[in-house]
């Protein structure tokens, strides 16, 4: 199995303000870059606990950490996170939270998974293969106007209904179930070529995100993850998309301002009380990271502290 080159490494570790003796979790752990990075930093007394959603990086990550006493290994949804604390006795005393979301290089580069366009397999797409549709599953039956709504949303396709149109007409002849049948008719129903994207990728973001309930589960998690720091304990969000990055930055300012009044309530600056403080602007990778891995590119790191009660 292949590693995956942790994306903004020196701004994590930054925004995470790594204590020795803290617990963190990190919720995407993929094959375990940043979490390898956090425990370099992480004396004998500090504890890293760490999530994720697919059977095999979890298989790989127990392998890869299995003689390190201060990780713990979840497979688990980094939804399900405040459950955790609690059952672990950690709630409301996490030192630092990260998440780097969407998918890792391993996934992409495995035809088998079904992510990407790029290698033919089966049209999966889940993270957990353990349970739930696939994305032949979910386009086997779902209703043209489903379709559209899901390209157009998670997509922002332009040509969503002619994509969904497409999709039903295929799939009235023969089910769609591998990555290239799927390429090739999204490729046929778009009429427009964009210099550097491909006419899929669009469509393959849409499902993937769908199949996987993400926007959902980053909205879940951002408030559980507040409730399990410690006051002074960092939240640090790498999205890779502006879908995600609207939810995070959303819930980072609201929570930033304390502004859970009705907006036509007259409130005193004093009596709003903020949650969190916003450490810095939104952090992108530097040319010189992206030439080197290229999958940074579009990340965009966020970075927030808990304020003391
Ligand atoms: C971008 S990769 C993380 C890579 C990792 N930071 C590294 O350096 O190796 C995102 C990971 O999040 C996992 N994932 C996606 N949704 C999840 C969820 N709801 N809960 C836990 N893990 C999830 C994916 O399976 C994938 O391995």
């Amino acid at each position: 199995m292949s590693g995956h080159e942790p994306v903004l490494p020196d701004e994590v570790l930054q925004a995470l303000n790594v204590q020795p003796d803290g617990i963190y979790l990190d919720c995407t752990a993929g094959r375990g870059g940043h979490s390898g990075i956090i425990l370099d930093r992480l004396g004998p007394q500090g504890r890293l606990h760490i999530f994720d959603l697919d059977p095999e990086s979890i298989a790989f990550l127990r392998q890869r950490f299995s003689t390190d006493a201060r990780v713990l290994v979840r497979h688990a949804s980094y939804a399900d996170l405040g459950a955790h604390c609690r059952e672990h006795g950690c709630h409301g005393q996490v030192a630092g939270v990260l998440f780097d979301l969407g998918a890792a290089s391993p996934q992409f580069d495995q035809g088998a998974r079904g992510f990407s366009f790029q290698h033919d397999g089966p049209l999966d797409m889940r993270f957990d293969t353990s349970r739930g549709r696939t994305a032949a599953d979910w386009l086997r039956d779902a209703p043209v106007r489903e379709i559209t709504d899901v390209l157009k949303q998670l997509g922002e396709e332009r040509y969503a209904r002619r994509v969904a149109r497409a999709i039903i007409d295929a799939r009235a002849t023969a089910p769609i179930t591998r990555t290239h049948q799927l390429r090739d008719i999204v490729a046929a129903a778009i009429p427009f070529r964009e210099r550097d994207r491909h006419p899929a990728t669009r469509t393959f973001q849409a499902i993937r995100i769908h199949v996987n309930h993400e926007l959902e589960n980053l909205a879940a998690a951002l408030p559980q993850a507040l409730a399990a720091l410690r006051p002074g304990g960092r939240l640090a969000v790498i999205s890779f998309h502006s879908l995600e990055d609207r939810i995070v930055k959303r819930y980072l300012r609201a929570q930033a301002r304390g502004d859970h009044h009705p907006s036509d309530m007259p409130v005193l600056a004093v009596e709003l009380k903020p949650e969190l403080r916003l450490i810095g602007p939104a952090q992108h990778p530097t040319a010189a990271e992206i030439a080197r891995n290229p999958r940074a590119r579009s990340a965009v790191l966020r970075v927030a502290e808990k304020v003391a009660a």
